[in-house]
């Protein structure tokens, strides 16, 4: 990520947050709209798994700067991503679910620089998780 991709994500990040239970309960809708298979893969409270979601979004923005850092935290939750049954398959739709969340969160202000730097964002996350389960020797093939 660029440092300008940085900015654009922690600047945009920084709106959503005051709507943050909104958004994460929008962020379900449109996961489980994409994929509703998902949907009993979650067995918690859903606005506690939301809170969570926000948190993990918020320690990556903040991570940003400490990418070594960032990785080894990724790495690590990707490893108990495959105890939770997750795939790599569904890795582009958790990502797809974000972008399409942002867009109707942020309005105008998702412009297609924001949108860019959001998806750069999440592949790397997304890449590093993946990197972690197959380490982990347990990731099934989707
Ligand atoms: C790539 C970005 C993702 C991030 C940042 C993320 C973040 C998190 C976090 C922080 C937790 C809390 C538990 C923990 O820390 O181990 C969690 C749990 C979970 N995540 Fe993810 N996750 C991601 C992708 C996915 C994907 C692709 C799926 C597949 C559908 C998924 C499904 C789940 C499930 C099923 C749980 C446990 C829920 C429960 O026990 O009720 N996550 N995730």
């Amino acid at each position: 990520m660029t440092p300008h991709q940085t900015r654009l994500v922690r600047e945009s990040f920084a709106l959503v947050k005051p709507i943050a239970t909104q958004a994460a309960a929008l962020f379900y809708d449109k996961l489980f709209e994409r994929d509703p298979t998902l949907m009993p893969m979650f067995r918690g409270d859903m606005a506690q798994q939301g809170a969570r979601l926000m948190q993990m979004i918020e320690a990556a923005v903040a991570l940003l700067g400490r990418p070594a850092q960032l990785d080894e935290t990724l790495m690590r939750l990707g490893e108990r991503h495959v105890g939770y049954g997750v795939m790599a398959a569904h890795y582009p739709t958790v990502g797809a679910a974000l972008l399409d969340t942002l867009a109707a969160g942020l309005g105008d202000e998702f412009t297609a620089e924001t949108r860019e730097a959001w998806a750069t964002l999440y592949s790397h996350v997304a890449e590093t998780m993946l990197r972690g389960a197959m380490h982990a020797g347990a990731m099934a093939e989707a």
